[in-house]
């Protein structure tokens, strides 16, 4: 750990061992004065309220008290740092970008919100999101929390299938869309694939489309309402809307094992600690400081550290619009240098990709502002850690690997830059206040150094409070596989230094390019396809990727297996999830490997997938056995 880092942190060695203490010993006011970091218009007195047990499952945090998050995230910046950039937006196009100060960003958030008001949005109206990489991504999260409606953000790259089925979940009847968005010089047709989403979603009433490109596009009378003209003439004064710590702040479909996806629902107080103490801690942020995080909006690393935690510390945030590979393999690094971003955040997937293009991308720029680096959304490989370390920092910069999920709104488990010792591949440790455990299939509990399933045994703020309109599948989802603890679904290793390293999902979720999917979505896009009568689809590990899609495909009687028709189910997948879910490798085959109760024994799937053939285990228990040898005779080469 380099000496000026544990010089200057907010958190040195001994300020880790002294927190994880107090929060045992005093967990009450730990956790009191952890949400003093924010402006309460009413100071909880009400701290921690859980309970993971079946009977009485509950959880609260700071439920009496009440806030306003676009008020913490600007109007509180006003007094000593209107002025100041708050966020810095980098456009598609290298020659496209702007800063916006605070005093700008909040005129705007309170112009939208009061168009969003104008428009019929109410406190507790769900209100969808699909948008560019634009600063009004922002803006419209911030004016939904300004007027206390619950925002529901879907990535740009999802098909209209996805969004309808997101729009029905939550019965959202507002959408905030743009014209078009811009990716790589290519045109996103977003409002397009909003019009095709919403033939099957009669109940939106309102269709707020953002100019981008300046494209036409079609006007669906009544409904949809061009938002400048709005903008212009809407009052820049919206006073925030005082809302309960527990009320609702954002909604977010994530893939699970099975089903269709969740609307992961957090709310408004705990979140919002949970965002910014980390941001501070994690990264170690400082006032002034230029901070790059490079996720979408449309996840949950985008949500926590493009707009909320970085905004409420009154930190500048940089929002990138393109891709890292446009124009060319530099364009990281040049947004670093243009801007002097001093705290980068991205995941492994984009540094694998950019590792290899060698070197010299990299070299030909400067990248002394840099201080410190981040990686997150799967496991970060020591080979393009070391990579990050040596060619990106320089040597110079620590990088903290940060374990978290959709569900627990941001970081948990993560090295702090001046207080833990790095190694490259692991997490780490948890926070303060994190609580994990391995456990083994049958939930006894692993100590010492050990493999097993990641669970955590306490709740933190910034925990997910429920599954949108399905509070059962919210406890069945992670708390009854080891009752009385929340599940990740993740798998870990715990060295002999107490550090943790998370071997990736044990479930069947997938984490493609740091996309997290359920192989069960992709199954039901392709037995959706009339030619399909069965599919199953594993993940297998890829070298850029982290995991590629492997689908084994049984086909209806009498339709011949063609390499157009493998082409045709590709393209089938993208159209009805979106593009990063097209599976790699398609394999037809005339059966699938069952049980006699008809169960898909995943198991000897993913070992085909990847050509892993000697180790097949048992297959004694399929209905037919002889299926297995057509699979590993007819392998797709991956
Ligand atoms: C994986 C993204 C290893 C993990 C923030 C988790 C990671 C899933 C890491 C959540 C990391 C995330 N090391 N694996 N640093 N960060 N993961 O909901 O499998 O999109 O369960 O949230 O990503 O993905 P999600």
């Amino acid at each position: 750990m380099p000496e000026a880092w544990a010089r200057r942190a907010h958190m040195d060695a001994a300020g880790y061992d002294a927190a994880v203490a107090r929060v045992e010993a005093d967990p009450e006011g730990f956790w009191r004065d952890v949400a003093g970091r924010l402006d309460w218009i009413k100071a909880p007195s009400q701290i921690k309220d859980v309970s993971f047990d079946k009977a009485d499952f509950h959880i609260r945090w700071y439920a009496d008290g009440v806030l306003n998050v676009s008020a913490n995230c600007l109007d509180r910046h006003l007094p000593h740092r209107a002025d100041d950039v708050a966020i810095i937006w980098e456009g598609d196009d290298p020659a496209d970008s702007r800063k916006i100060t605070y005093r700008e960003a909040h005129e705007e958030v309170c112009r939208m919100a009061n168009v969003l008001k104008s428009q019929g949005v109410r406190k507790g109206d769900r209100v969808t999101i699909y948008m560019p990489m634009i600063p009004e991504a922002a803006y419209a999260m911030l004016a939904c929390s300004r007027i206390g409606a619950v925002h529901s953000v879907i990535f740009g790259g999802f098909s209209p299938d996805s969004i309808a089925g997101r729009i029905k979940d939550c019965d959202s009847r507002f959408v905030i869309t743009a014209d078009e968005g811009l990716r790589g010089g290519k045109i996103v047709p977003l409002k397009m694939n909003v019009d095709l989403a919403l033939t099957s979603c009669p109940g939106v009433e309102k269709v707020l489309v953002i100019r981008r490109t300046g494209a036409h596009w079609l006007e669906h009378g009544g409904r949809d309402v061009a938002y400048e003209p709005l903008r212009d003439a809407a009052s820049t004064d919206c006073p925030p809307e005082p809302m309960g710590a527990e009320d609702p702040l954002f909604i977010l479909y994530t893939s699970g094992s099975t089903g269709k996806p969740k609307g992961v629902l957090h709310t408004t107080g705990g979140y919002l600690t949970w965002a910014s103490w980390t941001h501070e801690l994690v990264f170690d942020y400082r006032a002034g400081e230029i901070f790059w995080c490079t996720a979408d909006v449309g996840w949950v690393t985008g949500h926590s550290y493009i707009v909320y935690g970085p905004l409420a510390n009154g930190a500048t945030t940089l929002i990138f619009e393109g891709v890292p590979n446009y124009p060319t393999t530099s364009r990281f690094w040049e947004v670093i240098d243009k801007h002097q971003v001093e705290i980068f955040y991205t995941a492994p997937t984009a540094l694998r990709a950019l590792m290899r293009e060698g070197e010299g991308p990299v070299q030909k720029t400067s990248r002394k502002s840099l201080r410190l680096l981040g990686s997150v959304g799967e496991p970060i490989n020591p080979e393009a850690w070391l990579w990050y370390h040596r060619v990106v920092g320089e040597g110079r910069c620590p990088i903290v690997d940060t374990w978290w999920q959709t569900e627990t709104g941001a970081c948990l488990v993560s090295p702090l830059p001046g207080a833990t010792a790095l190694k490259p591949g692991s997490a780490s440790k948890p926070l303060p206040g994190v609580k994990l455990q391995l456990v083994d299939a049958e939930g006894v509990v692993l100590e010492g150094a050990v493999s097993g399933n990641l669970c955590l045994t306490d709740s933190w703020p910034g925990q997910m409070r429920t599954v949108y309109g399905d509070h059962q599948r919210f406890f069945d989802t992670y708390f009854s596989t080891y009752p009385g603890k929340y599940f990740t679904g993740d798998g870990c290793r715990r060295d002999e230094d107490g550090y943790y390293w998370i071997t990736g999902r044990v479930d069947d979720v997938i984490n493609v390019s740091g996309h997290r999917l359920g192989t069960a979505e992709i199954e039901s896009a392709l037995v959706g396809h009339h030619v399909v009568a069965e599919a199953a689809v594993v993940g297998f590990p890829h070298d850029i990727k982290g995991q590629g899609i492997y689908a084994f495909v049984t086909l209806n009687v009498g339709v011949a297996a063609t390499e157009e028709l493998r082409g045709q189910l590709v393209r089938w997948v993208r159209q009805e999830i979106g593009p990063f879910a097209a599976p790699d490798v398609i394999q037809f085959a005339p059966g699938l490997p069952k049980t006699r109760s008809g169960k898909i024994m995943r198991r000897i799937l993913r070992k085909v997938a990847e050509n892993d053939l000697t180790n097949l285990g048992d297959t004694t228990t399929l209905a037919d056995p002889s299926v297995v040898d057509d699979l590993v005779k007819n392998r797709a080469g991956a």
